[in-house]
């Protein structure tokens, strides 16, 4: 149908731009499976390139024609033209669809004697360029994607998909400007400002997705390049880390425990290999009504419960090395305190802002956080060396180490990855810790060994009860957590109100799960010694 040099990007006549789109799949790939995406404009295609035996991610995005084209053109104008700018408290997408609906009847009564136009295949790339993400829009659509990359021009746009991990698609840009022009369009929708003397921008786009973009060739020598983390709507619950198999339900019930007892707690990997994910699904299991703050320094955490501050750090205003009107993830921990936090969750810590996170939690707050790190040794060392700068004397504070890792799962012929908790480990001080749960990399299972767990230990000192009745309300909890599971009870509200039934009523919450779980033993058990209560 039309050139390449027509499909991507304006033309030698005039203005007349075509919507940058994606290119043909090849017809040698073999297809693996199709999914729609906005039906029927977008479909997605996972292929197989029988050449390098590689999948890759293709969308089937429909087409328009010349005419189509030029009546895209000038809708886009008079659109741009009539639209007035939103209030800021309406919704802008509704507000557009709504405007564009009218200026579209309008202009179609004028273009009547135009006969076969799909004015809804317009409309859907008006929408897609106005107010979506423009060519991207179908790959941010996709709730499988994780983040999508876009390492220059005539490179492949690579998205990382939960299922087929990382993999190639069929979209490239091969004009600098349509690439340039993506960037300051997203990076102004995200309120922020890009340039050849501003080249870097972190910026939160609509969606709260994060997006790093760099541009032109000021810092990255193959031009414009642009990485998106998604954000998740509906977050990744511990219900679905079990059925993901991340961790079982043994070690989940711990972890509740543990959370509702509020332990200190780091989560401790790589790059995304879910330590903030974790994160969320652990906060959602602290105290119901507990005083949450969380700081970061973009919102990634998202939790269902009411009495939470979410506090975020913001970068200087200042050109160079002057910083002016900069709120550090250490000025926010600082101002915290004053609030008043029973649980401080500082996102990701790196600098000195975990100091003031261990100096409250030593005074008493109950503190969650995560580090970059391999193992929970190193992310001892780090913690303790410049510029944390943590007092060795202090690592007593932290309670629980939990390393998560994507790991490649044993017993399949094509290669599989997941995110698995690979070890859980109680700190005692810097050099020792005791390492309650092990994941198996031969079987794919978790390994127990609570009864040399010190902290349950602790734990029961304190409530006068047994190490063993602990143990045995552990266990309780996981017949709720195989409850949930079965019952597919996977939304954060859902167990949000489960958590606090068992918090209030743990007999009978507990009884209710072993009943319709056909397993008896929870109810005959004698009620737990205590609900966890804090330690401290
Ligand atoms: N246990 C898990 N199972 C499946 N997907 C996960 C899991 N944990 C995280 N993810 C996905 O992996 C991506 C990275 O997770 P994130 O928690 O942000 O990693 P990190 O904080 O370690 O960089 C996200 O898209 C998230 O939805
Ligand atoms: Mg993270």
């Amino acid at each position: 149908m039309e050139t390449t040099k027509k499909q991507n990007g304006s033309t030698a006549d005039g203005d007349l731009k075509s919507p940058i789109t994606t290119t043909p799949i090849p017809t040698n790939f073999v297809e693996v499976e199709r999914y729609a995406i906005t039906e029927p404009f977008a479909y997605v295609v996972i292929a197989k390139d029988p050449e390098s035996g590689g999948y890759a991610y293709m969308v089937d995005e429909l087409k328009l024609n010349e005419e189509e084209i030029q009546i895209y053109n000038t809708l886009l104008k008079t659109l741009q033209m009539e639209l007035k700018v939103p209030r800021s408290d309406v919704d802008s997408k509704a507000y557009f669809e709504a405007s564009a609906r009218n200026i579209v009847d309008k202009y179609r009564i004028a273009m009547g004697r135009m006969a076969n136009i799909a004015w809804s295949k317009i409309l859907y790339y008006i929408d897609r360029d106005m107010v979506g993400f423009g060519a991207l829009n179908a790959f941010m659509s996709d709730p499988a994607i994780e983040d999508v990359s876009l390492d220059g021009l005539n490179r492949p746009l690579y998205v990382f998909h939960s299922k087929y991990e990382s993999m190639p698609t069929n979209l490239i840009f091969t004009k600098e400007e349509d690439l340039d022009d993506l960037i300051v369009r997203l990076v102004h929708i995200s309120g922020k400002h890009v340039s050849t003397a501003f080249p870097l921008v972190d910026a939160t786009l609509p969606g709260r997705h994060r997006l790093m973009a760099t541009y032109r060739k000021e810092v990255t020598p193959f031009g414009s390049t642009l990485t998106i983390r998604k954000f998740r709507t509906d977050p990744v619950t511990i219900v679905d880390m079990l059925k993901f198999g991340t961790l079982n339900t043994e070690l989940a019930a711990y972890l509740w425990y543990m959370m509702e007892s509020r332990l200190t707690t780091i989560v401790v990997g790589a790059t995304a290999a879910g330590k903030t994910t974790l994160l969320n699904a652990l906060a959602s299991m602290l105290r119901p009504g507990i005083k949450i703050v969380t700081i970061e320094e973009v919102q990634e955490m998202n939790i269902a419960v009411d009495n939470w501050v979410p506090m975020i750090s913001r970068p200087s205003y200042g050109l160079s090395s002057e910083r002016i009107g900069e709120v550090s993830l250490f000025d926010l921990v600082k101002a915290s305190l004053r609030m008043r936090p029973e649980v401080l969750i500082v996102g990701e810590v790196r600098g000195e802002e975990a100091y003031v996170l261990f100096q409250a939690v030593s005074t008493g707050h109950g503190g969650l956080c995560t580090i970059h790190a391999e193992d929970v040794r190193s992310a001892i060392k780090r913690l303790t060396s410049k510029p944390m700068d943590v007092a060795p004397s202090y690592i007593p504070f932290l309670d629980l180490a939990l390393v998560s890792r994507r790991v490649l799962l044993p017993g399949s012929d094509r290669m599989r990855f997941g995110r698995r908790i690979i070890a859980a480990e109680e700190v005692v001080d810097v050099d020792t810790q005791v390492r309650v749960f092990e994941w198996n990399n031969a079987k794919d299972n978790f390994v127990s060994n609570l009864h040399e767990s010190v902290k349950i230990k602790k734990l029961a000192e304190f409530r006068a009860t047994t190490p063993e009745a602990i143990i045995d309300e552990i266990h309780r909890r996981e017949v709720v957590l195989k409850w949930l599971v079965q019952r597919n009870l996977r939304h954060q509200v859902e167990l949000q109100k489960v958590f606090t039934d068992y918090y209030y009523k743990p007999q009978e919450t507990g009884a209710l799960a072993a009943q319709e779980l056909g397993v008896g033993e929870g109810r005959s058990k004698a009620p737990s010694p205590q609900t966890a209560v804090s330690a401290r």
